[in-house]
């Protein structure tokens, strides 16, 4: 595609803000399919939504809204827009059609999946229950419709604690991030039971690792996702989901920071944050990645990866989310 003088003019002003994180050689890629996508979703009233770990050209050049997972879903029940296209993960665009049926909810790329997520099936759930009946299950937004639909209570890293609590019990089954489950169980006296699903990104960290930074940058505040193990959160400063870490970056303002998380995090927010200076051993999620401005210019373009769902499944599936929603951050 051609980086013309209209492509130009109508993307430049993005350019100026995220020159930081983008080199001008890429940015003669990127503009014309920004400048092609921002007309076209106007066009047909879509809105794109992203996640934290989209990389900037999306984040910053053509989404309409980006958060942590939670805003995303909330956002999704609340858009007036006819289709969204959901820049992120397959599990969020599933969540985003459960909490707006009707609207046409659009994935770029359908192999965009989540190690978490791919762990547990439906029938894995169902086992669950009948081993332990009666135990109310709590489960992490980074599953399919189909373990939702057998799911008590949604949660994200941003509410885990605070959901599993208000569930009032002693013992709960809470799945699939065994890591996350340990993390609500240092935070409570609530039993867990919990499954071994694992994030592929966040289980790359380690403690000596952090030692290792902590020691090479004195005085670096260093914060971490709570799908990373045990012992990383331990060892960082703050715990909480990707907008709990941008937040508290915007808040703290700190000198130096190292983000225990996937790498677009930094690049995205060191542009609103220009003092602070982002120590950057990171992981990049490979399926946040299959995301790219092509795939989304012709998603939009062709409505193709369209999430269709069977309506009992949408009806089950989405009432354990609009908990989640109701008990909030
Ligand atoms: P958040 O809910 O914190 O945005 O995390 C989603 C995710 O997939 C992190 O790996
Ligand atoms: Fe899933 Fe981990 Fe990627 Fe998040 S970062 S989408 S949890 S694989």
């Amino acid at each position: 595609m051609e980086f013309n003088q209209e492509a130009k003019k109508a993307t430049d002003q993005i350019y100026q803000k995220i020159s930081k994180v983008v080199p001008e050689i890429e940015w003669s890629i990127h503009a014309p399919y920004i400048h092609k996508i921002n007309k076209l979703k106007k066009e047909k009233n879509a809105v794109i939504l992203a996640h934290n770990y989209q990389t900037p050209e999306i984040y910053h050049g053509i989404a309409d809204f980006s958060a942590d997972s939670l805003a995303l879903a909330v956002e999704a029940s609340k858009t007036s827009a006819d289709i969204i296209v959901m820049a992120g993960v397959h599990f969020m665009a599933e969540t985003a059609k459960l909490m707006s049926p009707n609207k046409k909810v659009l994935l770029p790329d359908m192999k965009a999946g989540c190690s978490l997520s791919s762990s547990i099936t439906g029938k894995d759930v169902r086992l669950l229950k009948e081993k332990y009946p009666g135990v109310p299950v709590v489960s992490y937004v980074n599953t399919s419709a189909d373990v939702k639909a057998e799911t008590d209570v949604c949660c994200t890293s941003a509410n885990a604690v605070k959901i599993v609590k208000s569930l009032g019990v002693k013992e709960v089954i809470f799945l699939p991030d065994d890591y996350l489950a340990k993390y609500v169980a240092s935070q409570t006296d609530i039993k867990i039971i919990s499954w071994k699903g694992i994030c592929i990104v966040h289980d790359q960290f380690n403690e000596k690792e952090i030692n290792i930074i902590r020691k090479n940058n004195p005085g670096i505040k260093i914060i971490a996702h709570p799908e990373c193990p045990p012992d990383v959160i331990k060892a960082s400063d703050f715990a909480g989901s990707t907008s709990g870490m941008i937040d508290y970056v915007k808040k703290n303002q700190p000198k130096k920071v190292m983000m225990v998380t996937e790498c677009s995090m930094s690049d995205n927010i060191q542009v609103e944050n220009p003092n602070v200076e982002f120590i950057r051993p990171c992981n990049m999620c490979p399926h946040m990645k299959k995301i790219t401005l092509p795939k989304i210019l012709d998603c939009l373009e062709n409505e193709t990866g369209e999430i269709i769902m069977d309506k009992e499944t949408i009806n089950k599936a989405r009432l354990s989310v609009e908990k989640m929603v109701a008990i909030g951050r």
